[in-house]
């Protein structure tokens, strides 16, 4: 195992490598546990660089068996060695010189699953971000890049799949019993994007035709037999590869494209090039076996991993601080996938709901970070949501502020001035400066300062003159590192909405810049004045979420109640709603706490109602807008001193009294929501099932019995029906015959398809109260739970965890010390995912003084246990300090 080195890096100490590298020439000798590498790497110094400095090559782990000086082997008076770097001197000073470097690295003992490890009797690698350097010894960085050619020589029968990036050079036979295969990556790429994958697999093909005609192979690796599961994902690629043309005009470059599914890994997926690897979760699904979250997980995957190949691969980072370069964009370009293959507000909804349950808490906690950091100990732990989502939402607010038009051209002007370069975010930001001639200096802190901003408006109208005034005013809170901080620029869109429902039109703003629907908030305070306008408006602010704040503004019901009615934005009425509900929610947990009667407001139950019996909005709108805030949202908004109990005692209450007010309702959406015909992942058909499954939910409140439930539990013909059926059993009457039996007959009729396993766990995992603990104890006993494969893990444990309040957050601190228990067991395998899980206790702090201490003292026994990986180290040291 890796321990602690403790090493910080910082951006400020950025410099070019030494040694410029030329090319790379890779062979494998594939076995299990003994497999040789041989890496030819060509380099030559750098212009200017000292005569006499030698080279220094990364490694993790390594052993080294061999190397050679143009082709001579080298004395090893000329070199030092240890796992984690090799040191060359005596380098020739001009001319150009070959390296051959041998190590023997043992797949099948990695269970770190970086570098080049074994999944089911597969052989696969993940390089980012430094897994290449247990690989060979190497420069491994981002801005060293270079073409590969790649030999694998490995056992005929079980290897009949032999893949690396690039274009296939050839293959076939190569002695006895052993076949090989060459493959030659063109397009210079840093290690971290490389790849290789062999082993016994079936394949479904394809082709795509790109806008300048050339035809291009499309290639889906999975395991035998799952081959009619990766249909959607090739139909996913195809739309992925036609998007970015129209969109953005980016082609594909390589005369193959090639995803394989393998079923232990680390992240969600991994854009290598021309040979993307995935977490076979993101790959398989069909109407049994996934759910339309699945399919839609699936697609935005896909997509991205697909987008890539642009932002990321054909335009790298220079360092890792500039991971957001390609993550952030790479997230906006796939929710705008998604918004246009699906329903654009009704993605809005998903991808806020999202932000705010998980890089918000992020943000405002102990591992908050700027989007763009200036320091790290383990790069590991920065594939963060504030470098993909926030990041994505700084790219989104740059297309806001500059327009659709001058947005294009900024992208445009960035493909065009960096096609093969290892950039910076300071590279990026000045294409759109240069392409609209506007100043985003201020602008930039948005990647620069950490924390949520946090917007409060007060607004006021005189009937008299006709004119509206809204007072703003920005703070940023201090974030670890960052006590103060500068006044950003914030787009906020607006809409001035007339008692009719109509939107004003304003004759002139005064006190700061106007862009068509946008308010750009840039001091500390400031006020705008809308004149021309004849009766009093409500406002609607920051629309579409065009700003990634927090904003209070005191909005009465009523007026709330107008926007949720009247915005041309579903995304404003969907917030609007949200508004309404959560000081309900908030006050419903405080009187929980105080063992007082809960009430519900009349008027919210009046909104939801109507909004979910509005015909003329999408059903997938109409499930949002039933979807109350989680509990999560409620103790974020709460702030501090929180009990998951009482917050959960309101919340249920609240349910409750909005399903009984609205239990005809519920029965009719029930009834009439479902899509006719075979099942179908469209989005369409997946709002209605979200609406009715939603109906249903509220239904198990107000009837009280899990009747209902189980007879949609038992005639449900897809996999979306079915899961939200047995979660509303087993969460909602978990000791009643019908969850016991519908568990098991999952179990049976599921066994043997280890991602439908994992809902099975999640479902139990996430059974709200204190009992949940005994539950996760004995299903990690079941012989279904693998303790080394990620999704397991992340199923039972991390669910348990992140999406378990009431279970997780026991009162007398049993789930912290279990959590700390299986925190050091991972992390003695698998760093990463250790780390990961870990992250689910970042809002420690926030909870009521008795579980906060026990939290603590459970962060403290990680802290304190020998052999702590970095991963874990720099995590839970962040988290107490
Ligand atoms: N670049 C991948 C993606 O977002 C994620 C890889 C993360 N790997 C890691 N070791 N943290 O598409
Ligand atoms: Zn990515």
């Amino acid at each position: 195992m890796r321990t602690d080195t403790g090493q910080i890096v910082h951006l400020a100490d950025y410099r070019p490598t030494d040694f410029v590298l030329e090319r790379v020439d890779l062979t494998f000798e594939l076995d299990p546990t003994n497999t040789k590498v041989e890496a030819r790497l060509i380099f030559h110094r750098r212009e200017g660089v000292d005569p006499t400095a030698p080279l220094v090559l990364d490694g993790d782990e390594l052993t080294l068996s061999g190397l050679l000086l143009d082709q001579n082997e080298v004395p090893t008076s000329q070199y030092d060695v240890t796992p984690e770097q090799l040191t060359v001197r005596d380098l020739p000073a001009e001319s150009p010189f070959e390296i051959t470097i041998t190590t023997y690295i043992n797949p099948e003992a990695n269970t770190q699953l970086m570098g080049l490890y074994r999944t089911n009797g597969i052989y696969c690698t993940q390089c980012e971000a430094e897994g290449f350097r247990r690989i060979t010894y190497f420069p491994d960085r981002p801005d060293v890049l270079a073409p590969y050619t790649v030999t694998i020589i490995g056992d005929k029968a079980a290897n009949p799949v032999m893949l690396s990036n690039g274009n296939f050079l050839g293959g076939a036979g190569y002695d006895e019993g052993r076949a090989f295969a060459a493959w030659f990556d063109p397009h210079p790429k840093p290690s971290y994007l490389f790849a290789l994958v062999t082993g016994d697999l079936g394949v479904v093909e394809d082709t795509f035709t790109t806008m300048s005609g050339n035809e291009v192979a499309l290639k889906i690796y999975v395991e035998h037999g799952k081959e009619p599961r990766a249909a959607y994902a090739m139909d996913a690629l195809k739309r992925s590869m036609k998007w970015d043309e129209e969109r953005f005009g980016r082609e594909y470059d390589l005369n193959i494209f090639q995803i394989v599914a393998v079923s232990d890994f680390n992240m969600g997926a991994m854009e290598n090039k021309g040979l993307n690897v995935f977490n076979d979760k993101y790959v398989l699904a069909d109407p049994e076996t996934a759910t339309d979250q699945d399919y839609a997980n699936i697609e935005a995957i896909i997509a991205h991993e697909y987008f890539h190949n642009w932002t990321g691969n054909r335009i790298t980072c220079r360092d890792w601080f500039q991971l957001c370069l390609k993550e952030g964009l790479t997230v906006y370009r796939d929710h705008e996938f998604s918004a246009d293959m699906r329903s654009r507000p009704v993605k809005r909804i998903a991808e806020v709901r999202h932000l705010k349950s998980e890089q918000f808490p992020e943000d405002a906690g102990p591992l908050a970070h700027p989007v763009r950091p200036t320091k790290y100990r383990e790069i590991n732990n920065f594939y963060t949501t504030t470098v993909y989502e926030k990041g994505s939402e700084v790219t989104r607010m740059i297309a806001t502020l500059l327009g659709r038009d001058m947005f294009k051209k900024g992208m445009d002007l960035y493909f065009e001035r960096h096609d093969g370069d290892a950039a910076t975010v300071e590279d990026f930001v000045k294409c759109f400066e240069d392409a609209s001639g506007r100043d985003l200096t201020q602008f930039s802190l948005w990647y620069h300062q950490a924390g949520t901003p946090l917007v409060t408006a007060s607004s006021s109208y005189d009937q008299s003159s006709g004119t509206f005034t809204l007072s703003l005013e920005q703070m940023v809170p201090a974030t670890p590192g960052q006590s103060t901080k500068d006044p950003m620029h914030i787009p906020l869109s607006f809409a001035l909405i007339l008692d009719n429902g109509s939107l004003a039109t304003p004759e002139g703003v005064t006190g700061g810049e106007v862009t068509e629907d946008v308010l750009h908030l840039t001091e500390r305070r400031q006020t705008f004045t809308f004149s021309g306008i004849s009766s009093r408006p409500v406002l609607s602010l920051n629309r579409s979420f065009s700003a990634p704040i927090n904003l209070h503004f005191d909005q009465t019901p009523a007026d709330l109640a107008h926007i949720a009615r009247h915005d041309t934005d579903l995304f404003a009425r969907w917030q609007a709603l949200t508004d309404l509900a959560m000081p309900n929610l908030m006050q419903a947990a405080r009187d929980a706490r105080d063992g007082k009667d809960v009430t519900c407001d009349p008027a919210l139950i009046a909104a939801l109602l109507e909004a979910a019996a509005d015909e003329t909005l999408e059903p997938a709108f109409r499930a949002q807008a039933l979807t109350l805030p989680s509990e999560a949202d409620i103790a974020r908004e709460l702030g501090s001193n929180n009990d998951p109990d009482a917050i959960h005692a309101g919340r249920t209450a609240v349910i409750s009294a909005i399903a009984e007010a609205g239990e005809k309702s519920f029965v009719h959406l029930f009834e009439t929501m479902k899509p006719e015909g075979a099942y179908a992942p469209d989005a369409e058909s997946a709002g209605k099932r979200a609406l009715r499954n939603i109906a249903l939910s509220y239904l198990t409140y107000s009837e009280g019995s899990p009747a209902r439930a189980a007879e949609a539990f038992a005639s449900s013909d897809n996999m979306t029906d079915l899961a939200q059926a047995l979660t509303l059993l087993a969460h909602r009457f978990p000791s009643s015959s019908e969850a016991t039996s519908a568990l098991a007959s999952f179990l049976t009729r599921f066994d043997g398809n280890p991602l439908v396993i994992d809902k099975w766990f999640s479902i139990q995992a996430t059974i709200p109260g204190a009992d949940a603990l005994s539950r996760v104890k004995s299903l990690m006993e079941n012989p279904r739970f693998i303790s080394t494969n990620p999704n397991r893990v992340r199923s039972l444990i991390g669910t348990y965890a992140f999406s378990n309040p009431t279970g997780f957050n026991r009162a007398d601190g049993e789930g912290y010390r279990f959590l700390a228990e299986q925190i050091l067991a991972i992390d003695a395998k698998n760093p990463q995912l250790a780390a990961r899980i870990l992250t689910s206790m970042r809002s420690w702090r926030s909870l009521e003084p008795q579980r906060a201490d026990h939290a603590r003292a459970a962060l403290t026994t990680i802290e304190r246990a020998a052999n702590l990986s970095t991963d874990v180290r720099d995590i839970v040291e962040r988290m107490l300090k």
